[in-house]
């Protein structure tokens, strides 16, 4: 993964644990030598791993945990790297912006020319709530992605709840998340104020 993403677990662990930990974390995931990421330089998947795994440790949190935190960060972290907009143009609306959510990495990858991006597909459903396909060549990330969910939510103010109804994790062929808006879509999360109270 791109640095931006080992990055972002370093600024996480520093500003919510404090240096000396991000130091025994980087030494324990044998990252010693590395004085700091590159933002556009793509790492190998298995030092983010090792990054995850060594907080763990030094933690005392599982791995989901530590990937529901970071996923809780991604969305302002991102934005503090100057990647708002591109979120913000992603879609007027909630739903909209869940609909778009395949293009948003893909069109992150004019920064990032190597990415792996994530595929999202939603269906809305007759309730209004939305079953979203996620797919990924990377195992371990839907916790991440399930707590990014109700990131997105917050700048329309629209609670939601996100539930997994399929994983790879439990011998499903895909992840399959159930999203619930609440209030109602058509009255929060699409009135044009929600917008610009975000800006
Ligand atoms: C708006 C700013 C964003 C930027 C700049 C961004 C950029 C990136 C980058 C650089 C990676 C690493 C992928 C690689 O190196 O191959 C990544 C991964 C990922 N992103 Fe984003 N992203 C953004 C927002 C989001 C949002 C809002 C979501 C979902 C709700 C999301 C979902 C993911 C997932 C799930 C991955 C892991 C890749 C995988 O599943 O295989 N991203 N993103």
């Amino acid at each position: 993964m791109y640095g931006l993403v080992n990055r972002a677990i370093q600024q996480m662990v520093c500003t919510q644990h404090g240096e000396d930990v991000w130091q025994r974390v980087k030494d324990r995931a044998e990252l010693k030598d590395l004085d700091f990421f590159l933002t556009y330089q793509a790492y190998t998947d298995d030092v983010g791993h090792r990054l995850v795994a060594a907080a763990t440790v030094e933690l005392g949190l599982s791995a989901d945990q530590i990937m529901q935190a970071f996923g809780e960060y991604w969305i302002t972290y991102t934005a503090l790297e100057g990647y708002e907009q591109l979120l913000e143009s992603t879609g007027e609306t909630l739903p909209d912006l869940l609909d778009q959510l395949d293009n948003l990495d893909a069109r992150a990858a004019v920064a990032f020319p190597e990415l792996q991006p994530p595929f999202f597909r939603c269906e809305h459903r007759a309730d209004r709530s939305i079953t979203l396909e996620y797919r990924s060549k990377r195992k371990g990330l839907a916790p991440m992605v399930t707590v990014l969910f109700h990131g997105l939510g917050q700048p329309f103010h629209t609670p939601l709840t996100v539930d997994q109804i399929a994983s790879r994790e439990r011998g499903d062929a895909r992840e399959l998340l159930h999203v619930c808006l609440s209030p109602p879509a058509d009255v929060s999360a699409a009135h044009p104020d929600s917008r610009d109270a975000r800006e």
